[in-house]
This record gives C-alpha cells, sequence and structure tokens, in this order.
C-alpha cells in the first residue's frame, strides 16, 4: 500500500517536473548597456569614471554596466538632495506631494510587466514572485503613503509633523524595487528628499525607477539614486549633511553604521537580519501548515530577513510533518526564474551561494542530518536544493545563525514554554509563525515571542498599511503603516 502510494505520489511529482518551459518574454525588459548616476533629475557620468557589472544570476551573463560612486558623487547627490529639500520639497504643499507620490505609482503599474521582468533577471527570483508580489507591493506602498501625505495632523494628532532634511537610504538585493518602495514612499509622504543606493547585484529596478521618477516630473534633485557597493554605502552613511540613514541588509553592516553615526545628530532606522520560528502544534490543520512553512523558507529562495528559517514541531505530530514535509518538496520545481512554473529561482550572487553551501557543511558537521529533494539543478547559474536539518541541536550554528538560502533547521517539543523559550533563544526577533486550531494558543505564544511580526496560522503576508521591523539584532525602528512615518518626521 506504501509503495503504491509512494509511487503515485512519485508519478505526480515527475509530470510537475516534466512540465512544458513557460517563460516569460525577455523582450518585455528594456535594459540599457550602460547607466549613470541620477542625480538632481539627469543621469549623470560618475566623477568616479569607473563602472562595474550587473549579471543575470541564473545564467551568469552580463546585463549592464553602472557606474561605481566614489565619495565626490556621493557629495554631489546629497548637495542636489539639499538643494532640492530647501528650495521646493520643504515648501510645497503637501497635497501636491502626494499627487507625485501617486504619478510614481500609477507609472509603476503601467510599467509593471517589464519592471517584473528586469527584477527577476536582476536578481534571479521566479517571475511569479517579482510579477504577483515585488511589483504590485512596490505600486501599493507608493499608493499608501501618497494617501498619508497630506494628513499628517491625523497621523499625529496634536502634534506637528516636521521632515528632517535628506534621507541616505541603502537597501539590499532581496527585494530591490520593493526596498526602495519601502523607503522612498515614506520620505517623500514626510517632506524629506532622499539619495537612495541599492545594492550592487541588483541596481536595475532602482535605475528603472529614476526614469519613473523624470516621468512623473518629479522637481529635480528630491529623488538621487547612487549606485556602488559598500565604500558607496559608506560615504553616504558618514556624509555630514545627511539627517537620516534608512538601511536594510547584514547585521554586520547595521552595527558599523550605528557605530558611524554614533555622537552625530543622524537618525537611524535599521532592518537588519533574522531567524524566524515557525512553530506546529499538533492540533494544527496539518497540510495548511506545511503549505505555510514551504512557503516561509523557500519562497525567494530563503532569501528573506523575515524566512522561516526555523521549524518546531510538536513531538506527537513531529513524523507525519516531515513525511509531509518531503513529500511537497519533490514537488518544487528549481530552476529558470524567467519559467512562469517556477518555485524556487536563482541565489542572488555566487558570494551568497557559498555562505550557503557553507552553513549546509557546517550543520553535517554539527552531527545534524539533512535531506534534499531530488531535483536536479541547472548547469549554469547559483542554484541551491530546497533543504531541511532534522537532528538539529538548540545551540548549532545553523539554528542560531541568519543562512538566507532556502536551508530550513527543524527541532520537536512537547510544551508551550519549551517552544516558547526555543523560538526566542537567538540574538534575532524578526518575526515569528504559529499553526494551531486554539486562539488561546496563539494569544498566550505572540504576547510571550521577542518578534516584531507574528503570523498566526499564516506567513510572509505583507501589505503598506501594517507596520514590520524587528527587536534585538534584527535592528531598530519600523517600517510600513502609519508607524512608517516616524522615522522620517521630528514631532513639535
Ligand atoms: P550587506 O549588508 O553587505 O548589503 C546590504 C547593502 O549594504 C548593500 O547595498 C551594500 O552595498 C551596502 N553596504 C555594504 N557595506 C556597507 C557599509 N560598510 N556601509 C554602508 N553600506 C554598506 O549584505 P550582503 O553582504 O549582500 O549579504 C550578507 C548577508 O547579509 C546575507 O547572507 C544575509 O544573511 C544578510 N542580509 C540580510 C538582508 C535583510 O533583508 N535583512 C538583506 C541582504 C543580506
Ligand atoms: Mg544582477
Amino acid at each position: 500500500m506504501a509503495t503504491r502510494k509512494s509511487n503515485t505520489l512519485k508519478l505526480k511529482f515527475d509530470s510537475a517536473r516534466n512540465l512544458s518551459p513557460a517563460p516569460e518574454s525577455k523582450s518585455a525588459a528594456k535594459i540599457e548597456p550602460r547607466y549613470d548616476l541620477f542625480i538632481n533629475g539627469k543621469f549623470e557620468k560618475p566623477l568616479s569614471k569607473k563602472y562595474f557589472s550587473t549579471i543575470n544570476p541564473a545564467t551568469e551573463e552580463k546585463l549592464s554596466e553602472v557606474a561605481d560612486a566614489n565619495a565626490a558623487d556621493v557629495n554631489k547627490a546629497v548637495v542636489a538632495a539639499r538643494t532640492a529639500y530647501d528650495k521646493v520639497w520643504k515648501k510645497m504643499p503637501a497635497k501636491e506631494r502626494a499627487k507625485y507620490i501617486y504619478r510614481i505609482a500609477r507609472i509603476m503599474q503601467e510599467r509593471a510587466r517589464e519592471f517584473a521582468v528586469v527584477e527577476t533577471l536582476d536578481g534571479g527570483k521566479p517571475i511569479r514572485e517579482s510579477r504577483d508580489f515585488d511589483i504590485p507591493t512596490a505600486a501599493n506602498h507608493f499608493f499608501y503613503y501618497a494617501g498619508w501625505a497630506d494628513k499628517l495632523e491625523y497621523a499625529f494628532p496634536n502634534r506637528t509633523a516636521k521632515p528632517l532634511g535628506v534621507a541616505g537610504q541603502i537597501i539590499p538585493w532581496n527585494f530591490p524595487l520593493l526596498m526602495a518602495a519601502w523607503k522612498i514612499a515614506p520620505a517623500l509622504a514626510t517632506g524629506n528628499t532622499v539619495v537612495l543606493k541599492p545594492a550592487e547585484t541588483t541596481p536595475l529596478t532602482a535605475l528603472k525607477l529614476a526614469e519613473i521618477i523624470q516621468e512623473a516630473d518629479l522637481p529635480p534633485g528630491v529623488v538621487n539614486i547612487i549606485t556602488g557597493a559598500g565604500a558607496t554605502g559608506a560615504a553616504l552613511v558618514n556624509h555630514p549633511d545627511i539627517n537620516k540613514i534608512a538601511f536594510t541588509g547584514s547585521t554586520a553592516v547595521g552595527k558599523m553604521i550605528q557605530h558611524a553615526i554614533a555622537g552625530t545628530n543622524k537618525k537611524a532606522t535599521l532592518e537588519l537580519g533574522g531567524k524566524a520560528a515557525n512553530i506546529i502544534f499538533d492540533d494544527a490543520p496539518l497540510d495548511q501548515a506545511v503549505e505555510g512553512v514551504i512557503n516561509g523558507i523557500f519562497f525567494n529562495q530563503g532569501h528573506v530577513c523575515c524566512a522561516g528559517s526555523r521549524l518546531y514541531v510538536q513531538e506527537s505530530v513531529f513524523k507525519e510533518v516531515i513525511r509531509k514535509l518531503k513529500d511537497r518538496m519533490e514537488t518544487l520545481i528549481v530552476g529558470d526564474p524567467l519559467d512562469k512554473n517556477t518555485d524556487i529561482g536563482a541565489i542572488n550572487s555566487r558570494q551568497q551561494l557559498d555562505i550557503i553551501n557553507n552553513y549546509l557543511k557546517i550543520g553535517k558537521q554539527e552531527g545534524a542530518e539533512m535531506y534534499q529533494s531530488s531535483c536536479n539543478l541547472p548547469r549554469k547559474g547559483f542554484f541551491c536544493k530546497p533543504t531541511i536539518f532534522t537532528n538539529v541541536a538548540q545551540s548549532n550554528r545553523i539554528a542560531q545563525e541568519e543562512i538566507f538560502g532556502p536551508v530550513l533547521a527543524i527541532q520537536s517539543f512537547r510544551t508551550d514554554d519549551e517552544v516558547i523559550e526555543k523560538a526566542n533563544n537567538t540574538p534575532f526577533g524578526l518575526s515569528a509563525g504559529i499553526w494551531t486550531d486554539k486562539g488561546s494558543k496563539i494569544f498566550n505564544l505572540s504576547s510571550k515571542m521577542r518578534a516584531g511580526v507574528v503570523w498566526a496560522n499564516s506567513f510572509n503576508k505583507f501589505d503598506p498599511s501594517s507596520p514590520f521591523g524587528g527587536y534585538k539584532e534584527s535592528g531598530y525602528g519600523r517600517e510600513g503603516g502609519l508607524h512608517g512615518l516616524s522615522g522620517y518626521v521630528n514631532l513639535v
């Protein structure tokens, strides 16, 4: 009986994997061979005279080259942002500001298909995700904050919200356009001007956002977009005329930024790493929970700061959950990110793939048991099989450190107190997930969990109106929602 069942499952998996290719056409993506820096409303050649390449991580082919901004370029962008702030943006009536933000959202919607293809080519994420999640959610953030721009007196009753001035914004490669939207939209709504630096492996959608900003006729200098790697980011952080740093990325760089701005008047919001726990109780709807766990760790190749990278399963259903998880993993399609059937695309860079592979080695050395789905990986590009570890100890590095890949560390538990203790036992505190039939358990656990977001019977749900951010080494400050406005204003 068991054999027949597994044979049937195998047939089903084989046929899922053998679906005919359904690639999205690349023709929607208009990528220039070279991009300059977007400063003062124009694309300007870098004073550094240097450029670097951005590649497609699924094929290792060069897509374009972008400018490598040095400190003089950063200064030029900050001067443009300061001038635009003093002369235009801070004086503009809020309802006029709102119209520009709204226009950016509308143009982004119109160009959504093009943006989705470029996002997938440059970063490696499945087209289904960039098309259905990244681009629409980015547009929604602009819509949402356009609505707040002329209603700040309701956001902060009996107070006056004053803009900070020039915001320096540094973003990572996992949700390139969405992170740009998270940062730019609330800054503009509150009357600040911006210098944004996208990540060096995924600069293209931010540069295309610069095209939208031109098309929306935003006054020159209100948003400046400069490209470069860590040194460019550091020059932005250290520029004396920046009033606020908004950063999303690694905890290591977040700590460096904190040191760099200590003793200055610069404000900061830091969104850093995570090691989220998904917790399955024995009364949970197990198929639904397994689906949520799969989504939580394999969504965007696990390149998600709030990824559910740890799983705690109540002992009585442990075996059943592991079996269901393995069965579901077998059906996942890993490969060409442009194919609409693909579930797991390319790892963002060779460097990130090396980090993940090193953790797979560490996990095995620590004595954990590794299981990977039996899929084949493409020969070119950076790919990783969906992976789970069982037999994991709480002190293992794979249970404590952020891996940022499709790798799940699994443990069992018996009681509520035990799982709360284990779930809270990492340096991070960004998010968590609880799967149970009982509302009382949800309330008990979510109030004791040291995590900025706790999802109940769901995972990785986002909305522009809900705040997002962490505890402990996951950073501080909140983005999104009403809370996201606070990081960009002084209240008087
Ligand atoms: P990273 O933190 O170095 O990069 C994020 C951004 O910071 C990029 O735009 C980068 O150019 C910039 N940056 C780098 N050094 C800087 C500096 N000294 N000053 C100012 N800006 C600087 O992250 P990386 O190296 O790409 O990834 C390493 C690890 O970080 C990943 O394995 C993952 O664990 C974590 N990570 C977490 C993210 C999150 O969303 N919380 C996003 C990306 C990475
Ligand atoms: Mg790239």
